[in-house]
């Protein structure tokens, strides 16, 4: 009796060792930065640089076609394209925070707060993991686009890696049901 109650409770105490275990980051990781600091640091930036690479200007002067011309100008929305691919696989580390503790939404009528959105992550992994592939996906084209030198290419994948973003934030940031309530309050 007394030998079945300890090897139960040896049994328990290893479940909660493993249980405890799935939340701590795995050895080789030592993630510091949040999800809201990698958008915030790397993953907008560089997007921006390639957004910001291809534009076309329409004014009374005429329609100007804004693409990367020189080496230098190329080389420059390669490192963008390689910082942002890169950042998804950041994004998938496990044990990475949101935000920082104390961190609040900006606006809580429309966005979840860190906290809730973590909870969504860790809910469904494999979901998160999808999203962050998705915009993986969409940024290699644009890393294709850029070897070749071919602006249309790198415009093309601009607009993918747009929608890329938006899946995600759709789910985990500002959900249409969130603004929805947030317009039947008003
Ligand atoms: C895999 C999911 C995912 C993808 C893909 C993603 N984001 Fe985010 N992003 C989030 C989440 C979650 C937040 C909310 C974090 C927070 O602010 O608490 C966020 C927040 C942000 C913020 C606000 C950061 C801040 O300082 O509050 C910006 C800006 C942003 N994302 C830009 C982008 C851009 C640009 C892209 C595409 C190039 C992108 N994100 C793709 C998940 C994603």
């Amino acid at each position: 009796m007394r030998r079945s109650a300890w090897v139960c409770g040896a049994g328990i105490s290893l479940v909660l060792v493993a249980a405890c275990k799935d939340r701590e980051p795995p050895a080789e990781y030592r993630p510091t930065a949040t999800v809201k600091d990698i958008m915030d640091s790397i993953v907008d930036p560089s997007a921006d640089v390639l957004w910001d690479s291809v534009v076309t200007i329409v004014s009374a002067a005429g329609i100007e076609e804004k693409r990367p011309r020189t080496e230098e100008e190329w080389l420059t929305v390669r490192r963008s394209a390689v910082q942002l691919i890169e950042a998804t696989n950041l994004l998938l580390i496990p044990g990475r925070h949101v935000a920082r503790p104390g961190e609040r939404a900006e606006d809580s009528k429309v966005e979840l707060g860190p906290e809730e959105i973590e909870t969504l992550i860790n809910g469904d992994r494999q979901a998160w993991t999808n999203f962050a592939r998705g915009l993986h996906d969409a940024a290699v084209p644009a890393l294709k686009a850029i070897d070749a030198k071919n602006g249309e290419g790198l415009f093309d994948a601009g607009g993918r890696i747009d929608t890329a973003c938006e899946n995600c934030h759709l789910r985990y940031w500002y959900p249409p049901s969130k603004q929805a309530a947030a317009a039947g309050r008003q």
